[in-house]
């Protein structure tokens, strides 16, 4: 099966109650972790590339790896453009071979966000690709863009009609309390997700598939590991997994991930160099590194998006 676009598993996963993951790549290791745990439990995919991990990888080093996954696994595959930030990124990501693109005009204003948003749509659907919109502000790191708290707006509902039917776009992505990176919350608080934000966002869009962005649950026994292993990450809190599964059964069909494998990868390899000190072949830590992403995906594939089986 060649790459897909996620057309047709966004209405599998609208009307079954889950969402598929959506996992950030940015090398070998991590493409067969996630790839391997989507396998074995038979679970569509959408494998996502970052402006960041395009300047670290290489494109074509990116798509090649991706490529392989599809011959591997068989498995429905969507490769995504993760925050195009321009016009061009997205047409560079659209003629190179991406099934998905988003475009994330949403620290622009609204007026410019739908024109830009817009063209990358026109060009896009043009070349069989499907685009992903974005209203609202998340706040945390993305490609080296720091949103303040202060700084973050949730999404508002009564702009989503209008901005969707004037983009074309064919899912649109909404700030309704998570954030990029692993310090989410204030430790000591309780992390709420703003519900009747989106449940308000699908009445006026029936049907359509809602993404959410920075949604790692930041496992607090990765955060010990790294502490115990000679690193540093106090206070890092994520977004509650219920929380998680319970906006995957309602109109949210895209949730991403990028953290938790980054904590799952770095827990692993501090480790193993603090066991094994005399060890210097990559391949001795990246094995487990590897084994680990492909655990931690697992987990979200069942516990917390739930499209284990429907590939
Ligand atoms: O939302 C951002 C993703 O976690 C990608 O991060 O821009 O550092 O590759 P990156
Ligand atoms: P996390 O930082 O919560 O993993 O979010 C990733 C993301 O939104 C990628 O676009
Ligand atoms: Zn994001």
């Amino acid at each position: 099966m060649p790459l897909v676009t996620t057309k047709e598993m966004f209405e599998k996963a609208y009307n079954g109650g889950y969402a598929v993951g959506a996992f950030n790549v940015n090398n070998m290791e991590i493409v067969q972790g996630i790839t391997e745990a989507a396998k074995d439990l038979n679970a569509p995919l959408i494998l996502q590339v970052s402006k960041g991990a395009r300047a670290y990888a290489n494109h074509t080093y990116l798509i090649k790896l991706v490529e392989a996954a599809v011959i591997e696994t068989g498995l429905p595959i969507a490769l995504h453009l993760d925050h195009g930030d321009s016009f061009e990124t997205c047409k560079s990501c659209i003629d190179g071979g991406f099934t998905s693109v988003m475009i994330d005009a949403s620290s622009k204003p609204f007026e410019e966000n739908i024109a830009l948003t817009r063209k990358v749509v026109e060009y896009a659907h043009d070349h069989g690709v499907v685009v992903e919109a974005e209203l609202g502000t998340l706040a945390g790191v993305e490609d080296e863009v720091n949103v303040s708290a202060e700084n973050s707006s949730y999404t508002r509902p009564e702009d989503v009609q209008e901005f969707v039917e004037r983009t074309g776009c064919d899912s649109l992505a909404i700030a309704i309390g998570t954030s990029h990176g692993a310090y989410k919350f204030k430790p000591g608080t309780k992390p709420q997700l703003r519900f009747d934000i989106l449940e308000e966002v699908s009445r006026r869009l029936p049907g359509f598939p809602i993404v959410l962005h920075g949604s790692s649950s930041v496992p607090q026994e990765f955060v010990k590991i790294i502490n115990e292993n000679g690193g540093n990450m106090p206070g890092a809190i994520g977004v509650p997994e219920d929380q998680l599964r319970k906006a995957a059964s309602m109109a949210v069909c895209k949730i991403n991930i990028d953290s938790d494998l980054r904590l799952a990868m770095t827990a692993t390899i501090r480790k193993y160099f603090n066991d094994h000190p005399d060890h210097f072949d990559p391949r001795q830590y990246l094995k487990p590194a590897r084994a680990a992403i492909k655990d931690m995906v697992a987990h979200k594939i069942v516990d917390v998006l739930g499209c284990d089986g429907k590939a």
